[in-house]
């Protein structure tokens, strides 16, 4: 059987159940064209000069590295263009970026975090693009505002990553499933090689940052304490831990083998709840993970279901296996 891209699976998936419009395809195949420019930036490394920090800064105040600066370039030029999109944002832009005057609008919000993880890439670990797609409000006729934006993940259109790892591979849904493509680096097309990716509902597998045990609140440190005491404890069986920290990474073992990720609100800036942000990691993640069988909560509601209040709001993530799912958050509403 010859090999399905990613162009022939929207096109049949568009004939078949008539759940893709022809603008929202050419969007994904766009971000899809952007993320294999930046596939082969990353994989080019120190020989490309695009190793280390940019300089700068971006609005959450985290240093940029270069490759940030660089991925968030790549998907705005891909993108700016092709007449599919009202406007994007980015973790790496204050404000929303208007399409430039000379193209034409189309229907959608494209929102992305270009690199995440971004601090693997000078150590040569897995690293992601993140992005989530909605429909624009006012049709994109003029300039959309930041509350256009500020949808909820039930809006969301379509979601998708891509990890930039051992393989290149783009992970898609558009309410229809979850399937994942390898990039084919002698063809130069992602190609359908994970149909249907599911989440096992049990794991006994865990991904937390263990270096901030001290400042979690209490239902985390219940949950977590529980899976560390093993085959003795109340879970009568043990647990192993994982931690890559490229948020894409996780999701992506979680899509593969089952997992709970977790990174819940501490008491290091009580104003801040939570490291991630919703609207282009939380709510696109928490697509992928429901549409594959599995959960995303803040600990105590859906994340889907949260009214975002701002454009790089940020959100507790208990997101994964939905066994596991359930028990943090249950200990979080007690
Ligand atoms: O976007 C933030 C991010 O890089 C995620 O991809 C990742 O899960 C997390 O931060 C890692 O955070 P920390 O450095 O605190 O372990």
């Amino acid at each position: 059987m010859s090999r399905i891209t990613l162009s022939r699976f929207m096109i049949e998936q568009q004939r078949k159940a008539g759940t893709l419009p022809p603008d929202l395809r050419l969007l994904i195949e766009t971000i899809g064209r952007a993320c294999k420019a930046i596939s082969f930036a990353v994989n080019k490394g120190a020989l490309a000069g695009v190793l280390g920090e940019a300089g700068t800064g971006n609005i959450q105040g985290e240093a940029q590295k270069k490759m940030d600066v660089i991925a968030n370039d790549y998907l705005l030029d891909a993108n700016e263009w092709g007449g599919n999109l009202a406007a994007m944002a980015s973790e790496e832009m204050e404000l929303p970026y208007h399409i430039p005057g000379e193209y034409p609008k189309g229907n959608y919000l494209l929102l992305f975090d270009p690199l995440d993880g971004s601090s693997n890439i000078d150590i040569n670990i897995s690293v992601g693009t993140i992005f989530s797609i909605l429909h624009c409000p006012n049709g994109g006729d003029s300039n959309p505002s930041i509350e256009d934006f500020l949808q909820p993940g039930t809006a969301q259109v379509a979601a998708g990553y891509t990890i930039y790892g051992p393989q290149t591979m783009l992970v898609l849904t558009f309410g229809n499933g979850v399937h994942g493509f390898t990039l084919d680096h002698e063809q130069g097309s992602f190609v359908l090689t994970h149909p249907d990716m599911r989440v096992p509902n049990t794991t006994g597998e865990f991904a937390i940052n263990m270096s901030n045990q001290r400042h979690w609140e209490a239902p985390v440190k219940r949950y977590v304490d529980e899976l560390l005491a093993g085959v003795s404890g109340v879970r009568g069986r043990d647990f192993n831990m994982r931690w890559v920290a490229a948020m894409v990474a996780e999701v992506h073992r979680i899509l593969t083998r089952g997992g709970i990720f977790m990174y819940p609100r501490d008491a290091r800036d009580p104003d801040k709840p939570g490291k991630l942000r919703l609207m282009y990691e939380g709510n696109p993640m928490a697509f992928i993970i429901e549409q594959a069988g599995g959960k995303a909560t803040n600990g105590t509601q859906r994340i889907m279901d949260i009214k975002p209040q701002a454009l790089h709001e940020r959100v507790a993530v208990f997101l994964g296996s939905s066994e596991e799912v359930d028990i943090v958050t249950g200990y979080h509403k007690q």
